[in-house]
């Protein structure tokens, strides 16, 4: 059975005063893959996302989204079928957990308590007691705290696609693991498509069906997780020299 394609990068390269941020990104995407993109920091892993739910456009190539080009897309329609947690949460300030978790729900239309149950199972998944944090404001929670209740928001709709970039940065190593664990669990469960992205080698490892390792704007590795163990890219080896035995 040949697996649905749920984005492809067409030779894709982008540019900001005439000076490439990624270039000839070649790759595809099948549906229900978690493909973490992994790369230092400047290497264009979050340029990479941007050009998915269309926050940038190619300067050269296409990206196409369920086998459309992006810049043929409804903007709105797109964004709405992928999740995206941002690297810095981008709550709203003067909402609550509730409404910020509930936003996508409620703009489309879903019921007050359906969104309100909704809401309450995705806090509890992310470890958060709703009774608790539901009607906290953003800056009346930890960095770590903020950072779930993202993950919650962009899940909440239930979405075919998440972007999640450095969804777990702010979490200390313990609950981090848990929050790795159970997405992963999930993600496998509903057959997501995610793209996902880390420094962390050690987090690639645990979540990835491929590893596609971006380096100077360029994919340089694209491959399982054993494919990448093997691979003779010196900025493989540079990060496999960062591998710790997992517990
Ligand atoms: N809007 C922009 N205009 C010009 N240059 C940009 C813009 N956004 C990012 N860059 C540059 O493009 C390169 C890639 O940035 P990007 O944000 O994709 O890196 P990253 O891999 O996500 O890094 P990090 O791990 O630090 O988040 C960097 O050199 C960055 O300075
Ligand atoms: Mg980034």
């Amino acid at each position: 059975m040949s697996q649905e394609i749920a984005v492809e990068f067409r030779h894709v390269t982008f540019s900001r005063n005439r000076r490439p941020l990624v270039a000839n990104l070649n790759f595809s995407i099948p549906q229900g893959e978690a493909l973490v993109l992994l790369g230092r920091s400047g290497s264009g892993k979050t340029t990479t996302m941007k050009l998915i739910n269309r926050l940038f456009t190619p300067s050269q190539g296409e990206v196409l989204f369920n086998n459309i080009p992006t810049t043929q897309w409804n903007e709105i329609k797109l964004r709405r079928k992928i999740g995206y947690v941002i690297q810095e949460t981008g709550l709203f300030p003067h909402f609550t957990v509730e409404r910020n978790v509930g936003l996508v729900p409620s703009l489309e239309h879903w019921k007050p308590n359906q969104i309100k149950s909704r809401v309450y199972e995705m806090l509890h998944l992310v470890g958060l007691e709703p009774e608790k944090f539901a009607h906290r404001y953003p800056h009346e929670l930890s960095g770590g705290q903020r950072q779930r209740v993202g993950v919650a928001r962009a899940l909440a709709a239930n979405p075919p696609v998440l972007l999640m970039d450095e969804p777990f940065g702010a979490l200390d190593p313990i609950t981090r693991l848990e929050l790795q664990r159970e997405f992963k669990r999930l993600q496998q469960e509903l057959g997501k498509t995610v793209v996902f992205v880390t420094h962390d080698i050690q987090e690639a490892f645990v979540l990835a069906s491929r590893i596609g390792l971006m380096y100077g704007g360029e994919l340089v590795v694209l491959g399982t997780p054993e494919e990448f163990m093997r691979s003779p890219h010196p900025e493989a080896l540079a990060f496999l020299q960062c591998l710790k035995p997992t517990p």
